[in-house]
């Protein structure tokens, strides 16, 4: 198949190392070569995203929502509540899974092009005793705007309540201290900024939460996190079959992030997505968030007039570059570009002249 620049955030494009690695050839998730595996991938999570901290991690074979979703139906004790702070479609399919679960749940809904209100927030939650963890996305994969984790960690601290975490679209790519920003629940996945293949995500909690999850009932067979960690843990398994080859692709993705250095990459994007967007204006197409806002890997922009998104994506398409559509409430005014994966100063080149011949209508 013809190489695509792919431009949508994750699944991302690939080192051909990561790619290679699916060759290593099939195996038994039941023998001692799938637990080494296992193992050393969890301690290269750890080792990337919680050096310091008191965390482990569960790796759950499922795209994130799969990790999302046990990490919701595993944390909130029956007869407590879940805040929800929702300002993007990913914050809303937070406050969906809860309805699926029945949980009783309280949300907070923000302008997508805003962040949310901290007063508020603390008012919520300093009103309501039985609200036990608070839920936030990390980076809107929506618009691209990074919420203030740091400030909504403080309040759940101060209260004493569970700060659980949606960071599938930031963890490699945004500035993110787990243990300072008192994320007791971090959701991450593969193949967004950690640059591995789809089909596995995972649940990063602290050692403390994990006494907690202990103490509330089993919800789902699969989608538990205290089952899927026990099993990991203690027996070096995972309870279902993995998918073993996309671990052997999720290791070397990790292995070339610790090369990079996590600063390394999200300092290489943060590079990339200034210079888009500086080109971007220089192409007179307006930036749906103000700078302040904006995270180092997604780009939304407003529709040029006269310019349908089909149009746009067809032609870019055409020309090798996957661009990605709004969503909800945007889906005709807005169009995203991320800079995640492995692209190259080039390709990030080749897309603007492309993309100014596109608006151009050469
Ligand atoms: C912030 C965020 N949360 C959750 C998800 C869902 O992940 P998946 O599509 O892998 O299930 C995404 C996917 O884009 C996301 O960006």
């Amino acid at each position: 198949m013809e190489k695509m620049i792919l431009l949508n955030p994750g699944p991302v494009c690939t080192s051909d190392r990561v790619r290679s690695s699916l060759m290593k050839g099939d195996m038994c998730h039941r023998e001692s070569e799938f637990s080494a595996i296992l193992s050393n991938t969890r301690k290269k999570i750890l080792q990337a995203f919680a050096p310091n901290g008191d965390y482990t991690t569960a790796i759950i074979t499922g795209s994130g929502t799969a990790s999302l979703e046990a990490g919701i139906c595993s944390s909130v004790s029956d007869g407590k509540k879940i805040l929800i702070i929702n300002n993007g479609v990913y914050g809303e399919r937070i406050s969906r899974i809860a309805s699926a679960y029945r949980f009783n749940k309280v949300e907070l809904k923000y302008d997508w092009r805003e962040r949310p209100d901290i007063k508020q927030i603390e008012d919520v939650i300093l009103k309501d005793p039985d609200i036990e963890v608070v839920a936030m996305v990390h980076h809107e994969t929506t618009t691209g705007l990074i919420n203030p984790i740091t400030d909504v960690g403080a309040i759940t601290n101060k209260y004493g309540r569970t700060f659980f975490l949606d960071s599938v679209s930031g963890l490699g790519g945004e500035e993110i201290d787990l243990a300072n920003d008192n994320v007791d629940i971090c959701i991450g996945t593969a193949n967004k900024c950690i640059q591995g293949l789809p089909g596995l995500s995972f649940v990063l909690l602290k050692r403390d939460e994990v006494k907690r999850l202990r103490n509330i009932p089993p919800r789902s067979l699969y989608l538990n996190v205290i089952s899927q960690l026990d099993e990991q843990e203690q027996k070096g398994e995972c309870p279902f079959t993995p998918s073993v080859h996309t671990f052997y692709a999720f290791e070397e993705a990790l292995d070339e992030l610790l090369e990079e250095g996590v600063r390394g990459r999200l300092n290489r994007y943060r590079k990339a997505s200034t210079y888009l967007r500086e080109e971007f204006k220089r192409l007179n197409l307006e930036l749906l968030l103000p700078e302040g806002l904006l995270s180092n890997t997604i780009t939304a922009l407003y529709l040029p007039r006269n310019m349908t998104y089909a149009h746009l994506h067809d032609s870019l398409k055409e020309r090798g570059f996957i661009i990605y559509a709004g969503q909800g409430q945007l889906n005709k005014t807005i169009f995203r570009i991320a800079n995640m994966g492995e692209l190259t100063m080039n390709d990030l080149d080749a897309l603007i002249v492309n993309l100014q011949e596109v608006l151009e209508d050469k």
